[in-house]
């Protein structure tokens, strides 16, 4: 069964972690040995695609619930690898389809996080290297780019989505991904917007530009909204897969959606712990984002964003533009507070169980914290490490607290007739 690249337009936000699911998964046929597909059947441009798609989630699901052991799982995905034609060189055999394949190497080596890195199999590490070898340009560990980008590229051909819960939850970890993608789009037209107006202030209408932005980012948050339905139990179930381990690569994470960031920093210069958050980062973002973002980085530094731009007096917003200067970063305010609140409900551990993060709060705290020194999970001091190794209450309120502050120096310069 052939899906059409209308899977995105048939999704809409609203259709997120509903019960009924949307996407369907096809059993699909294994494919022992590699070399072309007779039918070139876009469903097998993987040769482990098969395994993965159809066995990991419930070989993980049996490790989990003590039916079966790590090592029954490394013999069978090595009898799996061998099938494939790892042991003959790089499993894909040319560089459109690596990707895919990079990814499903790394879904089932993820598999063996919740055991530590020593339980990783041999042959799976060296499928791993070889393939990296060949295509040196591929990230070596699960990144953002692999399974957000790539998963649901794969999922808008053909309607598959790789995941490691099995069933229900398993449904519910692939909306996890899609939703991501899905936003992504929105919040990247509202960056669009905000860095014409930096680049061409007088080519474009500030008041029109900066009013789609809005839009945009209040779709975006609508997403962000929708994941206030995702049970907490079904995050937990695939989360272990995503945890880094010391001396590894930082784990796949919003905090690598590189549109996010190139909207902050066209709206603001960064800040130093900021920068260094962009240092830590950038590495683990998109492979085409990662020069975008560090042009931005420069130029938003040397006073191109347009928090600087009125602050200076080079932009004169009229009435109408100022209000929705502050409508873009209330709306992208709006949306980290929701991120916060699905963040406290789906990690716990990480927030003090008294205190809920508010902006006034998060205001008074004073500065930004130092995201790189949390402590152990689960230490109760609210500092926990997320997925991408930085601390998550450090790194979320911190995030909300550079626009807090940007939005009270633009309304200040502004003047009381537009904040009123
Ligand atoms: C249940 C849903 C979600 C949870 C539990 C969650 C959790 C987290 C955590 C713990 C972090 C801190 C960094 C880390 O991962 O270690 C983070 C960062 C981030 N996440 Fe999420 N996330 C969720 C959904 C989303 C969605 C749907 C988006 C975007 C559409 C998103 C975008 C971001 C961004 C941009 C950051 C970096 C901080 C910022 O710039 O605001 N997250 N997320």
């Amino acid at each position: 069964m052939r899906h059409a690249r209308t899977m995105e337009a048939k999704v809409k936000k609203e259709d997120l972690f509903s019960p009924q699911g949307h996407t369907d998964r096809p059993e699909l046929p294994e494919r022992p040995r590699r070399g072309p597909a007779p039918d070139a059947d876009s469903l097998l441009r993987s040769p482990l695609g098969p395994y993965v798609l159809n066995r990991l989630p419930a070989d993980l699901a049996a490790v989990t619930q003590g039916r079966s052991t790590y090592e029954q799982l490394a013999a069978e995905q090595c009898r799996v690898l061998r099938a494939a034609g790892a042991e003959d060189g790089p499993l894909a055999t040319d560089p459109s389809t690596a990707p895919l394949v990079q990814l499903d190497l790394l879904f089932m080596l993820n598999g063996y996080l919740p055991a530590g890195p020593t339980a990783f199999p041999r042959p799976l590490l060296a499928a791993l290297a070889a393939q990296c070898d060949r295509y040196p340009s591929l990230d070596p560990h699960m990144s953002y780019e692999l399974l957000i980008d790539v998963n649901c590229a794969e999922w808008e051909t053909t309607g598959h989505i790789r995941v490691f819960s099995d069933g229900d939850l398993g449904r519910l970890e692939g909306d996890f991904y899609l939703g991501h993608h899905l936003a992504e789009p929105a919040v990247r037209g509202a960056f669009d917007r905000v860095s014409s107006l930096v680049l061409e202030p007088h080519a474009v209408d500030p008041a029109a530009a900066l009013e789609e932005a809005r839009r945009g980012l209040d779709d975006f948050r609508r997403y962000m909204a929708q994941y206030g339905r995702l049970p907490r139990e079904a995050f937990q179930a695939f989360r272990p897969y995503h945890m880094g381990h010391p001396g590894g690569a930082r784990g796949a994470s919003g905090a690598f959606m590189p549109s996010v960031q190139l909207l902050e920093l066209a709206l603001l210069a960064p800040t130093a712990l900021y920068e260094l958050y962009l240092d830590q980062s950038l590495a683990y973002f998109p492979a085409w984002s990662r020069p975008v973002v560090s042009e931005w980085r420069e130029r938003s530094r040397d006073g191109g964003n347009l928090v600087q731009a009125v602050l200076d007096g080079r932009l004169k917003p009229d009435r109408r533009a100022a209000v929705a200067l502050l409508g873009v970063i209330d709306t992208f305010v709006d949306f980290r507070m929701v991120h916060l609140g699905v963040t406290r409900k789906a990690i716990p551990e990480a927030f003090e169980r008294s205190a809920r993060p508010t902006r006034q709060s998060i205001l008074a705290q004073g500065g930004e914290r130092d995201f790189l020194g949390g402590a152990g999970p689960g230490d109760g001091r609210g500092d926990e490490l997320g997925t991408s190794g930085f601390s998550v209450h450090h790194v979320l309120t911190n995030a909300v607290h550079r626009l807090l502050t940007a939005r009270r120096r633009v309304a200040e310069t502004l003047g009381p007739t537009v904040t009123e």
